[in-house]
Formats: C-alpha cells, sequence, structure tokens
C-alpha cells in the first residue's frame, strides 16, 4: 500500500501553473474563489492538513494551530508574517516561512510612485479635472512639494527602506533613516543614508516613508506626539502595514492642516477604510499593491511554494526552507 501523499490547504486562487507544482508532492485542497474566512473557517481548513499556503489575509493564531493537529509548515505569501503567530507555530513544531526579496525592487518601485503621486497631488488634480473644475491654466493650481533636494526619511531601513534610498540618490535627496539598528557603515555609503533618531527624523523629513515592520512596538508610532514633531508641510507615505499610523490622528493632522499630505497603501482595518480618510482630498489610498506587478506576485508565490515543499520535506531543499521566519 502506498502512502497517502500529504495534505496541503491553498487559502486563496494564486497562480494555478505555479500552484500545480504542489501537485507532484501533495494532494491540494485550493480555493477556487477569493475568500474571507472567519477564524473558525481557517481552523477546520487546517484541521486535516499537513502544510499550508496562505496570504497575509488569514490570521493562523493559537486557536488554529490547536486545531491543526497534523500542521508541520506554514508558507506566508508575503514579506510581512503578522497574520502568524510565530511563537505559537514554533511552539507547536512548525515551520513558517514567508517571500523576502522577490518583492524588494517591485514594492520600492511603487513606494517611490506614492511618494511622487502624494507631494505633487497626482491623484487629487485628475479628480479636480474630471469633476470639470479647471476652467482656465493657472499658476496657482494644485502646487505641491518638491522631491529633488527635499530631505527623504525612512523609518525601517530594511530591504525594501535601501531600495527607495537608492531611488532617492536619484532624485537628488537627502536621505535619513531611522531603524531599530543602525547599518553598517559600507551600507549606509552605498545608500547615501544617514542615521537620524526618531525625533530628529521625524521634524527634519519633507517627505517621510514607512518601511518598518507591524509588531506590537511599531503599532501607532505614527501618532498624534510623532505627527505633531513633524514639519506642517510633510508627506507622509505608509507602505509597511496599517497598524503602524494612528489614522483618526493622521485624519485630524491633515484635515487641521498640520501635515500636508499622505500617501497610504495599508489599512489598520483593510479592506475598510477609515471613513475620515475617504472625506479628505490630501490623501493618496491604494488597496495594498505595493508588491503588485505581475511579475512580483508571481515569484512571490513560487518562492512560497518552493519554501513549503522544502519545509515538508521535499525537493531538491528538502528540510531546509530558503526563507524560514526565526522566532
Ligand atoms: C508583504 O509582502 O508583506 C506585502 O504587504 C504583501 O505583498
Amino acid at each position: 500500500m502506498t502512502e497517502p501523499r500529504p495534505r496541503v490547504w491553498v487559502s486563496q486562487p494564486l497562480f494555478d501553473d505555479v500552484i500545480a507544482r504542489l501537485e507532484e508532492y501533495f494532494q491540494v485542497v485550493s480555493a477556487s474563489d477569493v475568500a474571507e474566512y472567519t477564524p473558525e473557517q481557517i481552523s477546520s481548513a487546517l484541521s486535516e492538513a499537513d502544510g499550508a499556503l496562505v496570504t497575509l489575509n488569514e490570521r493562523i493564531g493559537a486557536e488554529q494551530v490547536a486545531a491543526a493537529p497534523k500542521l508541520r509548515a506554514v508558507a506566508n505569501v508575503g514579506v510581512g508574517y503578522n497574520n502568524l503567530d510565530i511563537p505559537a507555530l514554533s511552539a507547536a513544531g512548525i515551520t513558517a516561512t514567508n517571500t523576502p526579496d522577490v518583492l524588494t525592487e517591485t514594492t520600492a518601485d511603487f513606494g517611490f510612485a506614492l511618494l511622487m503621486a502624494t507631494a505633487r497631488r497626482i491623484t487629487e488634480s485628475e479628480r479636480w479635472l474630471r469633476e470639470g473644475h479647471w476652467r482656465q491654466w493657472s499658476f496657482q493650481t494644485m502646487l505641491g512639494a518638491d522631491l529633488h533636494g527635499s530631505t527623504l526619511g525612512i523609518l525601517g531601513m530594511g530591504r525594501v527602506g535601501q531600495g527607495i534610498a537608492r531611488r532617492a540618490s536619484g532624485f537628488d535627496m537627502k536621505v535619513l533613516y531611522h531603524n531599530r539598528s543602525r547599518l553598517p557603515e559600507a551600507t549606509e555609503r552605498e545608500t547615501r543614508a544617514s542615521y537620524a533618531e526618531f525625533d530628529e527624523l521625524l521634524a527634519q523629513a519633507d517627505h517621510l516613508m514607512l518601511v518598518l515592520p507591524y509588531s506590537k512596538q511599531s503599532h501607532h508610532i505614527l501618532g498624534a506626539a510623532a505627527l505633531a514633531k513633524m514639519k506642517p508641510t510633510a508627506t507622509l507615505v505608509n507602505i509597511a502595514r496599517g497598524g503602524i499610523v494612528d489614522e483618526d490622528a493622521l485624519a485630524a493632522a491633515l484635515a487641521g492642516g498640520r501635515l500636508a499630505a499622505a500617501g497610504l497603501d495599508v489599512f489598520e482595518g483593510e479592506p475598510a477604510i477609515n471613513p475620515r480618510l475617504l472625506d479628505l482630498r490630501n490623501v493618496v489610498l491604494t488597496p495594498h499593491i505595493a508588491s503588485g506587478s505581475l511579475a512580483t506576485r508571481r515569484a512571490m508565490v513560487s518562492l512560497a511554494v518552493d519554501n513549503l515543499i522544502a519545509a515538508l520535506g521535499y525537493g531538491p531543499s528538502a528540510g531546509s526552507p530558503p526563507n524560514p521566519i526565526r522566532a
């Protein structure tokens, strides 16, 4: 008798041809439509699974781990993994993996695009034009802020932060960064970025880009007090995680003229958007698409597939997935 193949749950429809690689080793149960799961549905989907390939939508916490006695590996399609309770997974001996590197440049490109759209009021002026407000060319129409020659603050100087710093030097920007730990001198030289304390970063930045991971420590790190330390002419761009910014405080600062504009790709309760943000014109809102080029999204799924195959003990890297998350 042949052993049954391990069972793997794929939580969302991804790229069929990429996911098909799992079928060489596993019995694959795949969502056929984009799905929004309750915690109980996730527990039930995992109850018979040996492995899972999930996105940031699926939260796997202690409750799901307890309901999944056979689960040995969870491959997250994404670099951020705040949807996974890593201590609970590792206490149960379950390997968790993510997909760094493959999305770095695409995400940095998007961060820059969002910064430019925000500082130069691109979406706001397009909406204004479509609404028929443009009667005559004028010197005063939609005046924005320059990128060239300005100071860019980067909060979180991992791979994406460094990618943004490299792009900024092409725009002749001065780059300051703040990070849990200071970068090696050679990396600072190569990215032309200088370390600043958090408060100094807030005070100096003409544009502030958030690229740090979400954690208890970074929850609402951009709250009323931090926002009050920024220049009233500054723009804020968040491509990290919504919970890093206190959205009510941000909306109040934007509405009160204490901050010029914000570009937000991520939201605390996404896909729900704080209605106070929706009411403002000086905010550019995008639906969490920073890594969303076709090539990069395919590469992310492919890397997650490699991780899952290896974490479950198959394929050329059996037992050594490329991107284990350390507890
Ligand atoms: C990530 O990878 O963490 C992004 O937010 C989703 O692509």
